[in-house]
């Protein structure tokens, strides 16, 4: 049995409790935040604890804290002996202060109120010892049965891509819904659209998959768009990415 210490009660916390929960050989002894609200909605099925310096001795401690506050919260660790993995993208392994050093990195959007199936999210994780890799691939594999071993750089660059595949990506449904208001139209409209476009690069690779006016390069069409909105930021969004589609496919046109 592999016992566990989460640190942390945001949406990633309640989605991994959430998950070990249900795993075979995993059994949380411990739920440590500092938000005592929040903190009361893991009492279910964990003892609870707001005190930082009263950390229960486990095998793995997941640090799932927001991104800048890691290297703190993991000092607090310095006199265990069990795995202190960060769950973070974007944060290089060696933030984590004491000397057995993880990563658990969920890669998907977690939301609050939002549940998600953990068995197809890709895991990676990275141990600076080779006994804690071993382990957490265990307890990746307990919750996922999409689990990969990767250094930090690699992390970062993942990260990297998908802060453009989902993170830009959402803003740019912001902008269509918006758009959808001005027109009094319902965004509704263009959720087949939006899932079309993923689901088709789940067979086709995204460069091949691209459409519109400026992968086509029809400048009326563009020049209309362009008068239509009367926002500078989604102007300059607007410029920006069709000038950047245009580039990627001169040679097609
Ligand atoms: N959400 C995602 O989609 C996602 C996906 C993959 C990985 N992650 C990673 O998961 C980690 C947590 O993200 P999240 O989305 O769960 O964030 P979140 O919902 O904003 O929760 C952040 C948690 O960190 C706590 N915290 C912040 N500063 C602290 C400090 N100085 N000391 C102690 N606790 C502190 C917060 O406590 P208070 O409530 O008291 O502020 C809260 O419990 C991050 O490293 C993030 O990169 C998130």
């Amino acid at each position: 049995m592999l016992k566990i210490v989460v640190l942390g009660t945001g949406n990633l916390s309640k989605h991994l409790c959430t998950a070990f929960i249900k795993a075979k050989d995993v059994e949380i002894i411990q739920v440590v935040g500092r938000n005592e609200e929040d903190l009361q909605q893991f009492s279910d099925y964990s003892p609870i604890s707001n005190d930082f310096n009263a950390i229960a001795d486990a095998d793995v401690y997941i640090i799932a804290v927001k991104d800048d506050a890691i290297s703190e919260v993991s000092e607090h660790l310095s006199k265990k002996k069990g795995i202190v993995a960060h769950t973070s993208g974007a944060i290089h392994l060696n933030a984590v202060q004491p000397d057995n050093k993880g990563v658990f990195y969920p890669l998907q959007t977690f939301t609050k109120g939002k549940s998600v199936d953990f068995e197809n999210i890709p895991i990676c994780f990275e141990a600076q010892e080779k006994e804690s890799l071993k382990t957490l691939e265990i307890l990746a594999k307990s919750i996922s049965k999409n689990v990969h071993q990767i250094d930090s750089d690699q992390r970062k660059k993942l990260h990297l891509a998908a802060v453009f595949v989902n993170n830009f990506t959402n803003y740019m449904y912001h902008v269509g819904e918006a758009l959808c208001l001005e027109e009094g139209i319902s965004f509704d409209l263009l959720k087949p659209l939006i899932l079309e476009t993923a689901e088709k690069i789940q067979t086709i690779p995204p460069k091949d998959a691209q459409t519109g006016p400026a992968r086509r390069n029809d400048k009326k069409s563009m020049t209309g768009h362009l008068e239509l909105l009367n926002n500078e930021t989604h102007i300059t969004l607007y410029k920006l990415l069709s000038e950047a589609i245009n580039k990627a496919h001169e040679k097609e046109l």
